[in-house]
């Protein structure tokens, strides 16, 4: 079982990786936080609410996080996700009870009091992960794995041919995560871009319950502008790690220059034979097995 914190943007995909890790026994889901990103922080939140209440999960803490990078001015992807971040999809409004803390001190706070246990999942800019690493200096110690979805390893990158989305918002942060991380799992374009919308997810979807025919909806919208679904690869490798191949190695996050703003820079790898890399990063997927898991259980959602 992994006791995971998800710190997400909502976001068709990170709303996918949560009705995922929600759909799954192999996952404890002890969190959701939230950050600004794909849309403002605002809107991701609320986001994140109204997809809690659709799955009927009111006891899952939803905590909001920072609501723009630590240098940097804020970006979007409503060009993706549409300017509701939703791709348009109506969904009702919540009335589940607020949760009042700032993300950074949840996150810190449920590490802390579960030392060793807990699998942080960031699926945004990693902009609160940064800060509860600044602010609690142990946490790292006390993670049990940070599994990831950002960066493009040995690919382009999505936003400019250097830089995946996640990383490009806020680069510092990333880098902040990656020097003060004893392990990062790393699932960046090199995977992600196998979990091809178009190989008949949707149709699979539409097939089953309600919650599984929202999620067809906008993952159909979505798919329009991006056709891979990155954000669950994460929440697919925790639960199924022997579909996906990877290799070990150590990141570093170019914030300096304005051509490679953003980039992971593979500074080795098994491939050179460096020895102690900190990182593992996730470089294929069988997409045979990956698609139809996706689908499978978001339909036993309802
Ligand atoms: C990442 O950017 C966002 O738009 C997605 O939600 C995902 O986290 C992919 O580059
Ligand atoms: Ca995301």
């Amino acid at each position: 079982m992994h006791k995971i914190i998800i710190d997400s943007d909502p976001g068709v995909d990170d709303a996918v990786a949560i009705f995922l890790a929600l759909a799954s026994p192999e996952i404890e889901l002890v969190g959701i936080t939230t950050v600004a990103g794909n849309v403002g922080l605002d809107r991701v939140h609320n986001n994140a609410k109204r997809l809690l209440a659709l799955v009927k999960r009111p006891d899952i803490p939803l905590v909001k996080g920072c609501s723009h990078p630590i240098m940097t001015k804020c970006s979007n992807h409503t060009d993706v996700h549409g300017e509701d971040g939703l791709a348009g999809i109506p969904l009702p409004e919540s009335n589940y009870p607020e949760h009042s803390g700032h993300a950074v001190d949840f996150i810190i706070d449920t590490v802390m009091s579960n030392p060793g246990e807990i699998t942080l999942c960031p699926i945004a800019p990693l902009t609160n992960i940064a800060i509860a690493m600044i602010k609690e200096p142990r946490l790292a110690d006390n993670i049990k794995d940070i599994v990831l979805m950002g960066g493009a390893a040995f690919t382009q990158g999505n936003v400019t041919p250097a830089a995946e989305f996640n990383f490009y918002v806020d680069p510092h942060a990333a880098h902040i995560v990656f020097e003060n991380a004893h392990h990062v799992t790393m699932l960046g374009l090199d995977v992600t871009t196998k979990a091809d919308i178009r190989s008949g997810l949707c149709n699979s979807l539409e097939k089953q319950g309600h919650i599984a025919q929202i999620t067809a909806a906008m993952s159909r919208k979505y798919a329009e502008f991006d056709p891979f679904l990155h954000d669950p690869c994460v929440i697919a490798y925790l639960i199924q790690p022997e579909i996906f191949s990877s290799v070990e190695g150590n990141i570093y996050i170019e914030c300096g220059s304005k051509t490679l703003f953003g980039h992971s820079l593979v500074t080795n790898s098994t491939k050179n034979k460096v020895t102690k890399p900190k990182c593992t990063i996730v470089t294929d997927v069988d997409s045979s097995k990956l698609m139809p898991l996706i689908a499978e259980r978001i339909g036993t959602l309802g």
